[in-house]
């Protein structure tokens, strides 16, 4: 059965046949790693329709996972130029011109392999879903996560002949945190082990996922720059499910903590907010290692391959970004132009993007009269790769004296604090019913604030 697609595969005998026999191999894979309950459980769930615009690329039907059927689709691009890098103004190439060719078979590579991981490590979500709600969502991030395997697939098998078979098969055969054979970003070597991990996982590694991907949209390549395109449409809702998600666990715990009058709210049913912060403590270290190293030669190369740029960012030379470089036991700070700090660039415009997030949640846990307030830890904090590698910044950025460095694990959750948030991890698939430590679909902090505010004979 031919894949559903907007790229004519039906007169692409070769393509198609090669995607077919992909196609057993991938739902081995999905069989073995993906989700293993639910697959036949009547869901609201959306899929593209193979329309390119960004209303009606996708609709919304009630149907069971097994299914939906992953699809290639493509948005054309809105110029043929190249624009931005060594080649800027020359024609956009649609195969790949030799020079290049390792550069993207390994960019592709990576991209394809984040996917896969992906659902590999909140595989087991499905178990303490707490809620209906919830258990689609994690389906529908489940299958696009899937799609955009197949939108990554599809370039190995359409334009990096041998090479793009055998990468495309090393996909199925890497596994999250197998340790002889682990996903290429260490990242995704973690498990979302549960469902407050997996709302810091959307909210933070998708969200690098949709920099990452916007910064193809663009490319000198030009069927990569169409199908990033096209991933563009499904990244949001995958970030908003983080977003929102996390949201409902604040909005929870700060009706929990109010009404006991202590942060200690384990006991009472919720997350206690020192317990969250510990939470993003843990992942946002691992994400911002997702951007690479500062001063990266690669990302110099793709940028000026005219590949990858980030967002608003034209290269010109007067551009100087102060970055990080390593120094021994320390670091010290330089000064280079703009296409050598790519990576960098990203980073602080991702830093900055959540830090609103988190202005606005502690600006109504401000307003509701919850004395707490969250932080995102500093780009130095706790990285394992890049310039602060292995050194003991605190989360603000400041490095610890020789001897304090044990103080780095109060940051993170202690076992004892992760097995709380596990038992509260309780499966609510009753209708309309959800489980203790989060609000219900539709609760917002600001909302809560309204509720708050708002006279009696008003409500
Ligand atoms: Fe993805
Ligand atoms: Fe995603």
């Amino acid at each position: 059965m031919i894949l559903p697609n907007n790229i004519g595969l039906d007169e692409r005998t070769q393509l198609a046949r090669q995607i077919s026999s992909y196609q057993k191999k991938f739902h081995v894979w999905w069989r073995e790693r993906g989700p293993t309950e639910f697959l036949d459980r009547q869901m609201r769930l959306r899929t593209p329709t193979g329309a390119v615009s960004g209303v009606d690329w996708a609709e919304y039907k009630t149907m069971r996972p097994d299914e939906y059927r992953w699809g290639l689709f493509m948005v054309p691009m809105d110029q043929d130029e190249i624009a931005f890098g060594d080649h800027r103004g020359k024609k956009a190439w649609e195969e790949v011109p030799s020079e290049y060719r390792t550069l993207l078979l390994q960019h592709i590579c990576v991209q394809a392999d984040v996917e896969n991981a992906a659902v590999e490590q909140s595989r087991l979500l499905t178990q303490m879903a707490p809620s209906n709600p919830d258990l689609e969502n994690v389906f529908q991030f489940f299958l696009e996560e899937g799609r955009h395997t197949w939108a990554m697939v599809h370039l190995l098998l359409a334009h990096f002949g041998e090479d793009g078979v055998v990468e495309a098969e090393a996909l199925l055969e890497r596994l999250s945190g197998d340790p002889r054979n682990p996903r290429l970003l260490e990242a995704f070597n973690y498990p979302t082990e549960d469902w407050l991990s997996h709302f810091m996982w959307c909210l933070l590694a998708d969200r690098v996922g949709k920099y990452q991907i916007h910064a193809v949209t663009e490319a000198s390549f030009a069927p990569l720059a169409r199908a990033a395109k096209f991933m563009m449409f499904e990244e949001p809702l995958h970030i908003a499910m983080g977003a929102v998600g996390l949201e409902r666990v604040l909005a929870r715990t700060a009706e929990v903590t109010l009404r006991e009058g202590t942060f200690d709210t384990f006991h009472a049913g919720a997350i206690p907010f020192p317990v969250v912060q510990k939470y993003l403590n843990y992942w946002a270290p691992k994400v911002y290692d997702l951007f690479g190293n500062d001063g990266s030669e690669r990302s110099n190369e793709l940028f000026r391959a005219g590949l990858r740029r980030p967002r608003n960012f034209v290269g010109s030379e007067s551009q100087i970004v102060r970055i990080d470089e390593r120094m021994g036991d320390g670091l010290t700070v330089v000064e280079v132009e703009g296409e050598w700090a790519i990576n960098a660039i990203m980073r602080r415009q991702f830093i900055a993007e959540v830090q609103t997030l988190i202005d606005r949640w502690n600006a109504s846990l401000r307003a509701l009269g919850v004395d707490f307030q969250l932080y995102l830890p500093h780009e130095r904090f706790s990285r394992t790769y890049g310039p602060c590698a292995g050194l003991p910044f605190d989360v603000d950025g400041k490095l610890l004296p020789r001897g304090t460095e044990a103080k780095l694990a109060e940051y993170f959750p202690t076992p004892r604090e992760l097995a709380n948030v596990r038992s509260l991890m309780q499966r609510e698939l009753a209708p309309g019913q959800y489980s203790s430590w989060i609000a219900p679909s539709a609760t917002r902090l600001s909302a809560l604030v309204q509720g708050r505010n708002t006279p009696k004979e008003h409500e």
